[in-house]
């Protein structure tokens, strides 16, 4: 019991005298002013979720989350379009328009009108783009489908009943 406390107290006291150390170690390199952009993957990696998210919303008929999903890829898209316009030396930003744009307004417009049959089309015609556009990019190995099961389960895709 003695040596216990006597432990305890000396790695209290060792962590004490470490610190400071530590606490000087974990001063920022950059000055906080030099804001972090995330890299073109990092968006990808929220574009693929958004899309995935995409598919069960619609495939619950859920069309206000369609809706919503569909609109927050279209703001990570515009994202990719102001932090990396020219990734790699491809001209990024110009692509994301000619290439998304048509399958998204399909997609808007299908949910709009709570269409199975169009949001099917206007999905699978995205997630073409999505490989295009990597094929376009050097990254035709990056294959863009129709997830089968959804990302996330601790969310309902469905609807909440009516009352
Ligand atoms: C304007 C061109 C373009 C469009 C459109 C595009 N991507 Fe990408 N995507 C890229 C590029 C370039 C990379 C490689 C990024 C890197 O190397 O960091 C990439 C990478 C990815 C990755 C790999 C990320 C990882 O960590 O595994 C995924 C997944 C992805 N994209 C999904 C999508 C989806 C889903 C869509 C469509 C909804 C889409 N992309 C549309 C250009 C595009």
């Amino acid at each position: 019991m003695h040596l216990l406390r006597t432990l305890a107290v000396g790695l209290l006291l060792a962590t004490r005298v470490t610190l400071p150390v530590g606490a000087a170690e974990s001063q920022p390199a950059t000055p906080p002013s030099a804001a972090y952009t995330p890299g073109l993957g990092e968006f990808m990696s929220t574009i693929q979720l958004r899309h995935a998210k995409l598919w069960f919303a619609g495939k619950g008929k859920n069309w206000a989350l369609a809706a919503y999903e569909l609109d927050e890829l279209k703001e990570a898209f515009e994202e990719v379009g102001k932090y990396q316009p020219a990734f790699d030396g491809k001209p990024i930003a110009k692509l994301i328009g000619p290439m998304t744009a048509a399958p998204i307004a399909q997609l808007e417009h299908a949910i709009q009108a709570k269409d199975m049959v169009g949001f099917s089309k206007g999905f699978d015609a995205l997630s073409h783009a999505c490989s295009a556009c990597h094929q376009a990019t050097e990254h035709g190995f990056i294959l863009i489908q129709r997830p089968v099961s959804p990302p996330m389960t601790n969310q309902r895709y469905e609807p909440a009943r009516q009352p």
